[in-house]
């Protein structure tokens, strides 16, 4: 069965990584998340955003694949055609052993020059992360062939998407037999406009998510549970 997931922050927050809507702790308690990601936040406040970021990248490095990254691997291995949709920027679905997965919103290990692009290995955003803790201001490192500030590898609200995953995610919504959203509030453009791709082929649509969301009324099925549950329950039925 080809089974593609779209997967947003709840699937990682049994790894410890809060959600987006989740209230921040410690420096970062102050400041909105959705506010903190945005072109106009990394010009304001260019080490704040960035101190954000390297922050993030540090939890994320330290952080594991749950049950539920583990069972989506697991259902590929078990001979699916499984493609896995993300809003998310970690890695943790290749940490599990992934293999197609398609970053709509970039990733937090991909940084570049703001100004012409420049992306330099090691990628600077890793720079000392075992050092990072709770998370400081920081200035971003000047980019060598031009000067400009490096800014993280991330889609901020009011860019667009990168086209070719944009690209990849439609024609995996127009060939799956099954989609399952996991863990996302479904309120953010145009992510949350996928599932109605599936629903218009008659494809069944499978939510797991502990609450309603902007999805789950398209749903033909809700699996009120955090996400290493809701993946199990899929194991035991495709497995
Ligand atoms: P949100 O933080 O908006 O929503 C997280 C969803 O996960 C909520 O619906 C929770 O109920 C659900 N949830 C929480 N714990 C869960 C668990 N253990 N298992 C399953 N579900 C759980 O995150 P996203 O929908 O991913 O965009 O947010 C979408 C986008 O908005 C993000 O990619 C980011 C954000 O601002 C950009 O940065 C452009």
């Amino acid at each position: 069965m080809r089974i593609t997931f779209l997967t947003g922050a709840g699937m990682s927050a049994e790894s410890g990584i809060p959600t987006f809507r989740d209230a921040l702790t410690g420096l970062w308690a102050r400041y909105d998340a959705e506010r903190l990601a945005t072109p106009g936040a990394f010009r304001n406040d260019p080490a704040l955003c960035w101190g954000w970021y390297r922050w993030r990248a540090a939890m994320v490095q330290r952080a594991h694949p749950n049950a539920g990254h583990l069972g989506i691997a697991e259902l590929a291995r078990r001979g699916h055609a499984v493609e896995v949709i993300t809003q998310n920027v970690d890695d943790l679905h290749e940490r599990a052993g992934s293999h197609e997965v398609v970053h709509l919103h970039g990733s937090l290990f991909a940084s570049r020059c703001l100004d012409c692009g420049t992306a330099v290995v090691p990628d600077p955003i890793l720079a000392g992360l075992d050092a990072l803790d709770a998370g400081a201001r920081e200035a971003p490192p000047a980019c060598a062939a031009c000067g400009g500030p490096f800014r993280p590898g991330v889609v901020w609200f009011g860019e667009a998407l990168p086209e070719a995953a944009w690209q990849q995610a439609q024609a995996s919504l127009e060939a799956c037999d099954l989609l399952v959203v996991v863990g996302t509030s479904g309120l953010v453009q145009p992510a949350a406009s996928l599932p109605a791709l599936a629903q218009a082929r008659g494809v069944r649509v499978i939510e797991i998510n502990p609450v309603d969301s902007g999805v789950s009324a398209l749903a033909q099925e809700r699996l009120r549970m955090p996400a290493g549950a809701g993946v199990q329950v899929l194991l035991d039925r495709f497995g």
